[in-house]
């Protein structure tokens, strides 16, 4: 008899963070809030456990290590949540990686991007994910999960 563990996570989701989100907390806190990084991730966990999803965080500050990052998702994840930060407006690699990996992608700003300077206003990310969260701090990362969530479950592709 194969015995199905029902609490085990029937999903599973790559977190990325992009550069200088390491310094959330410190860094501008009047537009990025005072949460800090391990709090969003403890706060991602948390709410992916109450989905029965598994979440992997990774942070870097490296263009190439998202990429290989996300390249090693392909066996073992089923969705990405990224907020890739300053690469968002200038990584042609990061967003042929994702079109690449064909993995269905969530991207997420804690600020509003399009209430900010013109150079934030623009992502080469948003033509290839799923959908874009942008605006409500350390929470759109959690809509963004939920989001994702619900698209995956509802095996709907696009
Ligand atoms: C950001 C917005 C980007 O323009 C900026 O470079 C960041 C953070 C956000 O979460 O609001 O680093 O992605």
């Amino acid at each position: 008899m194969v015995e199905i563990d029902s609490n085990a996570p029937q999903l599973s989701i790559l977190v990325l963070h992009g550069p200088n989100l390491n310094l959330l907390g410190l860094r501008e806190p009047d537009i990025y809030g005072v949460s800090t990084l391990a709090q969003i991730d403890t706060q991602l966990i948390e709410l992916g456990r109450s989905f029965n999803t598994a979440i992997e965080s990774f942070q870097s500050n490296h263009e190439g290590s998202l990429v290989d990052k996300i390249h090693d998702a392909r066996e073992l994840h089923d969705g990405i949540v990224i907020n890739a930060g300053a690469h968002t407006h200038t990584s042609i690699a990061i967003r042929d990686a994702i079109s690449a990996v064909k993995i269905p992608t969530v991207e997420v700003h804690l600020s509003n991007i399009y209430k900010r300077e013109e150079f934030r206003h623009h992502s080469y990310l948003a033509p290839i994910v799923i959908g874009q969260i942008s605006g409500f701090g350390a929470h759109s990362y959690q809509l963004g999960l939920q989001a994702l969530i619900v698209h995956l479950k509802s095996g709907i592709r696009f």
